[in-house]
């Protein structure tokens, strides 16, 4: 029996990379899936976002655990949307226990207005997993078995590393950096429910967002930044599975006395 037996977990941006290894780590685990991505491109964004095809992937690959998953498109800035995919999986699934704010952009190179670029980045990854929250919470309070949130942060939400002045990597940075404070006012706020809710820092994944042509001309025209971000351990990117399976263990009931902590997975990037 997988230590998340029985549970529901809602997770954004699982079309593909982290979010889909999320999906199939937890079903592996024995958790039903809330999947919601936005599936469409945002103009700031210089790499191919997920399709809907990619979506359709992560619901195969969780069907084929014979578990079971309800995948919506939305986006995470549009809260409506968010409330209504909670609305379907629950129905269909149960109560909300466990939240993946994972959706996130990153749009170094762009070659977009600056400032727009910021904008965005701002608004998806931090307004984005504000409104994650806010849409999920609820069900797991009023089904009063607590729960686990998990929100994606980065190195670059403890860490300055690499920073050049420009729109996208400072609204990066800022907004990975604002996920902390919402972890840690949202563990103070939901400890009363017994919902523990933690951040982790992944180094590099080897996932779309930085393995794409323009992340690579953007490294090219910036040779200080891939020195910058260089990991300790002797590994350029760590994989998707090594993300999910610190979450599969901080949303489980082994970890069930940890809240409120900032999980660095980065290859001891932050330690140099
Ligand atoms: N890949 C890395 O090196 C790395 C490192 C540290 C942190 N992260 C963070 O990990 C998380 C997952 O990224 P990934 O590496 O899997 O990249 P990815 O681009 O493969 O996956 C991100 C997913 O989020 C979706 N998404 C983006 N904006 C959305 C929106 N507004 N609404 C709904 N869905 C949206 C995308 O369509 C995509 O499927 C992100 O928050 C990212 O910032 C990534």
């Amino acid at each position: 029996m997988g230590k998340l037996e029985g549970k529901v977990a809602f997770i954004t941006g699982a079309a593909r990379g982290q979010g889909r290894s999320h999906a199939v780590r937890l079903a592996q685990e024995g958790a039903d899936v809330i999947a919601v991505d936005i599936c469409s491109q945002i103009d700031s964004v210089p790499y191919p976002m997920a399709t809907s095809a990619d979506l359709e992937e992560t619901v195969a690959a969780v069907e084929g655990l014979d578990r079971r998953i309800v995948a919506v498109e939305a986006d995470v800035r549009d809260i409506a949307a968010l409330k209504t995919a909670v609305e379907r999986g629950v129905a269909e699934l149960g109560p909300v226990d466990i939240i993946l704010a994972n959706a996130g952009i990153a749009p170094q190179g762009t070659t977009i207005d600056d400032d727009q670029a910021f904008r965005d980045v701002v608004e998806v990854n931090l307004f984005g997993v504000h409104n994650t929250v806010k849409a999920g919470v609820p069900s797991m309070i009023e089904n009063g078995r607590g729960g686990a949130i998990v929100l994606t942060s980065s190195t670059q939400g403890l860490s300055g590393a690499g920073g050049d002045g420009t729109g996208a990597t400072s609204g990066y940075a800022a907004s990975k950096h604002g996920v902390v404070g919402l972890m840690h006012t949202y563990a103070n706020w939901l400890a009363q429910y017994s919902i523990r809710v933690n951040t982790v820092h992944p180094t590099g994944v080897n996932t779309p967002m930085v393995v794409n042509d323009a992340m690579q001309a953007f490294l090219a025209a910036n040779p200080g930044m891939g020195a910058a971000m260089q990991n300790l351990l002797p590994v350029p990117m760590i994989e998707a599975l090594d993300i999910s399976n610190a979450i599969a263990w901080l949303v489980s009931d082994e970890a069930r006395y940890v809240t409120g902590v900032t999980l660095p997975v980065d290859a001891g990037f932050l330690a140099r």
